[in-house]
This record gives C-alpha cells, sequence and structure tokens, in this order.
C-alpha cells in the first residue's frame, strides 16, 4: 500500500489555505503517496470526514479564498477560550482521535493553522500523534516565524481600504475611521496604516487616550489638513480601559473582538466637533485569493511540510526566516502572542513619519 499523509485546515480562514492543500497534495503525488483530505479542521478527524485529494482536485487551487476542506475555530478539539485560555483536549477526544489516524493508515498529519490550531496540534504531537504544522493566521501573531501567510493577504485588503477612505475623507473634511482585525496583535493595523498612509494608528501594544487622537486632529487641522485617516486593531484600547467584544462569549471558542472603531469615532466626533465615520473591514480581510507573497510561502510551506514527513521531523512546522523558509518545533510558536514591540523599528518608522499611536 502506498504511503497516506492526512491534512486539514483549522481555525479562522484566510487567502492562502487552498495554495497550502495544492503544495501539499502536489508534492504527495510527486512522492506517489495518497493524500487524505479531513473535513471541518480536527472535526473531520473525530468523524473520520475526509476525502481523497487527487491530482485534478489541485486543479486552480493557487489562487482560490478559503479552504476547500471547511474549517472552524470551535468544536470539541477547542483549548484556546476566552482571552487565550488554554485548556487540555478531553482524553475520550484524543483517544478517539489516536483510532481513527491508526484505523485509516495515516503516516502523519499536516496541520495548517494558527495559535489555536497548533496548540492544539502540539497536544496531538505529545500524545504520540505524527504530525507538522503549516501556519497560518492574518493576525501574524505566531512566534518563530517572520510571517504566518494569509497575513499580506489581509493588509493588502486594509490598504486597499484605507486607499478608498483617503479619497472620501479629503472631498468631504471628515475624520475616517478603519476598524480592522488582528485580535491581541496590530500587526495589521500598523502595515496597513503605515502602507495606506494612515494619521493615526491605535494598536493593542500601545493604549491610547483620547486627548492624544484629538490633539493630532487639530495639529493637521492647523496645517491645512482638514481630514483625518484612523486605523484601529479590534484590540486596541483606552489607557486603563478594557477590549471591545461583540456579543457574549461563547462556550469553546476565543473571545470575539470588535465595534472599538465606533466608539473611538463617537469620541472624536464628541471631542472635535467634526464629522467622523466609522469603516469595520470585518471579513473582507479574511476573503478572496492570496496576494503573491501569500502564494510563495503557502507553497514552500506545504512542499516543506511533506519534506518534514518523508524525513520524519514531527513536531516541527515551516516557518519563514526571511530570506530562507525552515523548520522549527511547533512548540516555539504557541504559548505567547508575537506582538509588536512598542520600542521596535515599525513603531518607530510610524513616529518618525509624524503618525500619532494615540499614546
Ligand atoms: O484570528 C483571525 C481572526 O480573523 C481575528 O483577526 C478575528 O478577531 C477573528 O479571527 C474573527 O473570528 P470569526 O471569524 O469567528 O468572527
Amino acid at each position: 500500500m502506498s504511503i497516506r499523509i492526512g491534512i486539514l485546515t483549522g481555525g479562522g480562514d484566510c487567502p492562502g489555505l487552498n495554495a497550502v492543500i495544492r503544495a501539499v497534495g502536489k508534492s504527495a503525488t510527486t512522492r506517489g503517496w495518497e493524500t487524505l483530505g479531513f473535513h471541518n479542521g480536527f472535526e473531520g478527524l473525530l468523524d473520520n470526514d475526509y476525502r481523497v485529494l487527487n491530482y485534478k482536485d489541485m486543479d486552480g487551487l493557487l489562487l482560490r479564498g478559503g479552504t476547500i476542506l471547511g474549517t472552524t475555530n470551535k468544536g470539541r478539539f477547542a483549548v484556546k477560550t476566552g482571552h487565550g485560555e488554554t485548556h487540555r483536549i478531553p482524553e475520550a477526544v484524543l483517544a478517539r482521535t489516536k483510532e481513527n489516524i491508526h484505523a485509516l493508515g495515516l503516516r502523519a498529519l499536516v496541520v495548517v493553522g494558527g495559535d489555536g490550531t497548533l496548540t492544539i496540534a502540539q497536544q496531538l504531537f505529545e500524545a504520540g500523534v505524527p504530525l507538522v504544522g503549516v501556519p497560518k493566521t492574518i493576525d501574524n501573531d505566531l512566534e518563530a516565524t517572520a510571517f504566518t501567510f494569509g497575513f499580506d493577504s489581509a493588509v493588502a485588503c486594509a490598504t486597499d481600504a484605507l486607499d478608498r477612505l483617503h479619497t472620501t475623507a479629503e472631498s468631504h473634511n471628515r475624520v475616517m475611521v478603519l476598524e480592522v482585525m488582528g485580535r491581541y496583535a496590530g500587526w495589521i493595523a500598523m502595515h496597513a496604516g503605515i502602507a495606506g498612509g494612515g494619521d493615526v494608528i491605535l494598536i493593542p501594544e500601545i493604549p491610547f487616550t483620547y486627548e492624544s487622537i484629538c490633539t493630532k486632529i487639530a495639529e493637521r487641522e492647523a496645517r491645512g489638513k482638514h481630514f483625518t485617516l484612523v486605523v484601529v486593531a479590534e484590540g486596541a484600547r483606552p489607557k486603563g480601559g478594557d477590549f471591545v467584544t461583540s456579543g457574549p462569549q461563547e462556550t469553546n471558542r476565543e473571545a470575539r473582538l470588535g465595534g472599538i472603531g465606533a466608539v473611538v469615532a463617537a469620541e472624536i466626533q464628541k471631542r472635535t466637533g467634526k464629522e467622523t465615520r466609522v469603516c469595520v473591514l470585518g471579513h473582507l480581510q479574511r476573503g478572496g485569493g492570496p496576494t503573491t507573497f501569500d502564494r510563495m510561502i503557502c507553497t514552500q510551506f506545504g512542499a516543506m511540510a511533506v519534506r518534514l514527513i518523508a524525513g520524519e521531523q514531527y513536531g516541527y512546522m515551516a516557518a519563514l526566516r526571511p530570506p530562507e523558509v525552515v523548520a522549527v518545533p511547533i512548540r516555539e510558536a504557541i504559548g505567547r502572542l508575537r506582538t509588536i514591540d512598542p520600542k521596535g523599528e515599525l513603531v518607530q518608522t510610524a513616529r518618525d513619519l509624524g503618525v500619532s499611536l494615540g499614546d
């Protein structure tokens, strides 16, 4: 019987998941291996819900958004809940997973996901499941890799949104607030904010004050700039304040952030008297196909994952350490979110350009 491997995509979707599936499927085919794709993340593993990924199934996947396998960021495996709390996978779930993998004759599993999914993967690996990882998330908050795939595509979307808000803000002499995703890290806000010429960028790593934001707006007015672009990460919060969440906490899933953009916009309008509008970019950031950069790293990551299995280097994941794609232990990528250094070069670049970080 030929060697069989499995692949699953977990957590929130993002551009490039299908490009990874293609790279894994093609690399496996090159070696004469068979690939099973599990549906809806780890849930498919538990329910024996999978399909064989044939060579023909790889057609068009490089540019296709979403994931043909489906995914979920809740369910029976969920180990990250609330504000980043971690739990153990229930023993019964673990035992059933191992039984299914054994019965299917899988040599190993490729797990494609972000912090939550790779935390589950590490627990499975420690319980004896042979697997390798591929780092995904638009949030770019994983340790051990310079970039996760999906991030560049999300930033491209947010930058395009800012370009569009720029022209309408200027026409109406308005303040425009753009709320972007990123959970507890400000990478999307910072990269899109700088690339899209934002005047104020609010990130979770630097708590803000409304006085500081309004001072920046007043300064621009005094210099004849009667419009202002404010980029707010969904996890940004005022000094001494808490995160803004959308809806009540659901069981077996992480807290849903969202709504800070509207709060900030209302406060700016109240304090400055300037007409202010808010735009929440939401899941537009996660939809559509991957950028060229993401297609490249997805392909390199997928090929590396299969090479790791060939070398039986389990418990490792592909990672970008520019200019190389390398293998790193999954445990080095999880447990601690990679956030922006408030004293780092990125923040300094923004400050050098006169961008207000709201502090
Ligand atoms: O982790 C990716 C992400 O898009 C976050 O930036 C965001 O907070 C969250 O997922 C949204 O999740 P959902 O798709 O469940 O609304």
